[in-house]
């Protein structure tokens, strides 16, 4: 298994002074000690290039909160892979619950960016999530097989290999109230079979699985803990280093 992958989600939150004060005290406070962890920032759009200046030099990567799946065309208020790949994006957050609940974007939307966003270079990381509702309902393998068989379906190995997942419980995200270990290590071993058929034992078991949903400097550790957990999807408390940085070093 690769390094734990530790990604901060910006959302909609900073203008471009305010991204790269976040982002050089995210630098220096991950200077004085080296992480185990991979790191990565996904401003807004809005702000990728100013961030990459400043993390330029350091191990932190860059990554974008969406893409299109075309490379050009009339999509008015769309990005597309190539553009965010010129910023210096490494990574790409896919099917985030925003994106499918708020935006209505369908599994099959999310599943046509993967292909693209992996051929200009990029790592695509995939969210998937079950509501407070389909998990009430006990459908959360369900749902999370579902989303993870359309957007999987039919991708190449150069592509399986630059893919994360990350599972992020709809009603676990911005509300303070985290999946807990159980939860998270109960759907990620879910995750790691539904890999493990569509990819075989080897490959399926080296894709890196993320939890997010409330993950704080508090609850980190019992998740870091955990071998299921290969990595965390963070969003409200990597809006401050003091509070980003110790989720890092939870590893
Ligand atoms: P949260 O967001 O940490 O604020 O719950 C996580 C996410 O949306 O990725």
């Amino acid at each position: 298994m690769k390094a734990p992958l530790v990604v901060g989600n910006w959302k909609m939150h900073g203008n471009e002074a305010d991204c790269q004060a976040l982002a050089r005290a995210i630098v220096q406070g991950l200077k004085k000690q080296t992480a185990k962890a991979e790191v990565a920032i996904a401003p807004p759009f809005t702000a990728l290039a100013a961030v990459k200046k400043i993390i330029r030099g350091s191990k932190i990567s860059l990554a974008a909160q969406n893409c299109h799946w075309q490379p050009f065309g009339a999509f008015t208020g769309e990005v597309s892979p190539s553009m965010i790949s010129e910023l210096g994006c490494d990574y790409v957050i896919l099917g985030h619950s925003e994106r499918r609940h708020i935006f209505h974007e369908t599994d099959d939307v999310i599943a046509r960016k993967i292909g693209p966003a992996v051929a200009h270079g990029m790592r695509a990381i995939l969210c998937v999530g079950e509501t407070l509702a389909e998990r009430q309902a006990k459908q959360t393998a369900k749902v999370i097989i579902r989303q993870l068989r359309i957007a999987l379906k039919g991708l190449g190995n150069d592509v399986i290999e630059k893919l994360e997942i990350a599972y992020e419980p709809v009603w676990a995200i911005g509300t303070g109230q985290n999946a807990s270990p159980a939860q998270v290590n109960q759907v990620h071993q879910r995750i790691r079979k539904v890999l493990v058929d569509a990819f075989g034992a080897t490959k399926g078991a080296q894709l890196r699985i993320l939890y997010g949903g409330s993950v704080k400097a508090e609850n980190a550790a019992e998740l870091t803990e955990l071998d299921s957990v290969n990595g965390l999807l963070v969003g409200g408390a990597s809006l401050k280093a003091e509070t980003f940085v110790p989720i890092v070093r939870a590893f």
